[in-house]
């Protein structure tokens, strides 16, 4: 890999900022910003250069200060080595867009995190602008728990990962883009063989719709007096339904073990135990590892203002509005096409469905990142793409 010069972090919101506050120690290198939504490029400016730079706090404490902040791809995109897309995946595709023209021969362009089939739409989007020599790569969660405090000045540093998988295309470089990651967030960054195994692996997909529905699927429509605690209100049936979700997903890694790289598709306690280690003071049950997990204490579940003192789960956010159609609905294609049946998965996919007023397994499939709205109709091709042979 080329030495590092210059990065662009893309994004202006609590992850994007974490980055920036730390990437510039680092990696000693300028680090600019690419925010091309609302007025953030200018929000940004105005707090960095009232308070002399971005710094993070907390788990974390470093200070970064941006070269440059930019609403146009064309200032921060050229000369940049590696671009970072810090944002919710329905995001990804139109920054994509903004940024193709402007990437350097060989840059390297990657979602944190890459959520489900990242590489579907980024594949497609370098096609379009005729891009083969660019690399992409992902990151399986945001290694960080993170809250912007003030805008562009403070950003909240709850808790750090203690490792996180990385994936790459072309897949033999995977080495020298995850030496750079991990200089970048000062962590180990492990490896997942391909960007198809990431999407499987992702566990928001199963934590965050998981909890929602154990939560919420026996709401009446009654306000609740306070918001309940997310990840500490998990009761006996909710650990059901997470493991039943894991399940699922290690019956695909079992179906394509043969033919496909997927040690990373990590069984839930596994991957929790591994990403948290000692924050979690009783790892011998899934129940026990999310209730006794400190980086998840005192979390509380998405919910609306209804009434002065009471409030109703807000199932419009990301918890179900990413993570289904970027995530579980993704894997659940990709099951579909691997002939295996996935019968928590499908269950909570279609209650989420119910509570945000879309079918994303029929009726509104293009809304989702799924393989099949990227030509990828059959098992042949999706390991074909996978394998880069397409
Ligand atoms: P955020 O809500 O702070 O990021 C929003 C930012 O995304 C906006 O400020 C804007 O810069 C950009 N954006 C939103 N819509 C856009 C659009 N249409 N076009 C262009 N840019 C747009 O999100 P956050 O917290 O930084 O999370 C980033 C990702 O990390 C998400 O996938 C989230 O689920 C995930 N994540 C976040 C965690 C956290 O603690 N913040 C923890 C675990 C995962």
């Amino acid at each position: 890999m080329v030495p590092i010069t210059k990065i662009t972090v893309c994004g202006g919101g609590n992850g994007a900022q974490t980055l920036v506050a730390i990437a510039e120690g680092n990696l000693g290198c300028a680090v600019d910003v690419y925010a091309p939504f609302a007025d953030e490029a200018g929000r940004l400016r105005t707090g960095i250069d009232a308070h002399g730079g971005l710094e993070a706090q907390g788990a974390i404490q470093a200070r970064g200060l941006p070269r440059r902040i930019s609403a146009d791809p064309g200032d921060v995109i050229p000369g940049s080595q590696l671009v970072v897309l810090i944002v919710p995946a329905f995001a990804h595709e139109p920054i994509l867009r903004q940024i193709a023209p402007f990437l350097d021969e060989r840059a390297w362009v990657g979602a944190i995190p890459a959520r489900g089939g990242f590489d579907f739409c980024a594949v497609r989007i370098l096609e379009e602008h005729r891009r083969d020599d660019v690399g992409l790569f992902g990151l399986q969660t945001l290694p960080w728990a993170c809250r912007i405090k003030e805008y562009g000045q403070v950003v909240h540093v709850l808790g750090v990962k203690r490792t996180v998988d990385a994936a790459s295309r072309p897949a033999d470089r995977i080495g020298a883009i995850t030496s750079v990651l991990a200089r970048m967030l000062g962590m180990h960054v492990g490896t997942a063989a391909t960007l198809l195994a990431l999407t499987l692996a992702n566990t928001g997909q199963l934590i965050h719709p998981g909890i929602m529905y154990s939560l919420f699927v026996r709401w009446d429509g009654t306000p609740l007096d306070a918001a309940p605690l997310f990840y500490q209100g998990l009761d006996e049936e909710g650990a059901r339904v997470l493991a039943g979700l894991s399940a699922d997903l290690q019956a695909v890694r079992a179906r394509l073990a043969a033919v496909l790289d997927l040690a990373s598709v990590r069984p839930l306690l596994d991957w929790l135990l591994r990403a948290y280690g000692e924050s979690i003071a009783d790892s011998s049950s899934l129940r026990s590892a999310f209730v006794t997990n400190r980086a998840y204490a005192g979390l509380k579940a998405p919910v609306r203002q209804a009434a002065p003192d009471r409030c109703v789960p807000d199932f419009s956010a990301r918890y179900l509005a990413e993570d289904v159609p970027f995530g579980l609905a993704v894997s659940r294609s990709i099951a579909a096409l691997a002939e295996v049946e996935t019968p928590t998965v499908d269950r909570v996919v279609a209650w989420a469905g119910e509570r945000l007023g879309k079918d994303y397994l029929g009726r509104d499939a293009s809304l989702a990142r799924i393989p099949q709205n990227y030509g990828l109709t059959d098992l042949e091709q999706l390991l074909a793409f996978a394998a880069e042979e397409r």
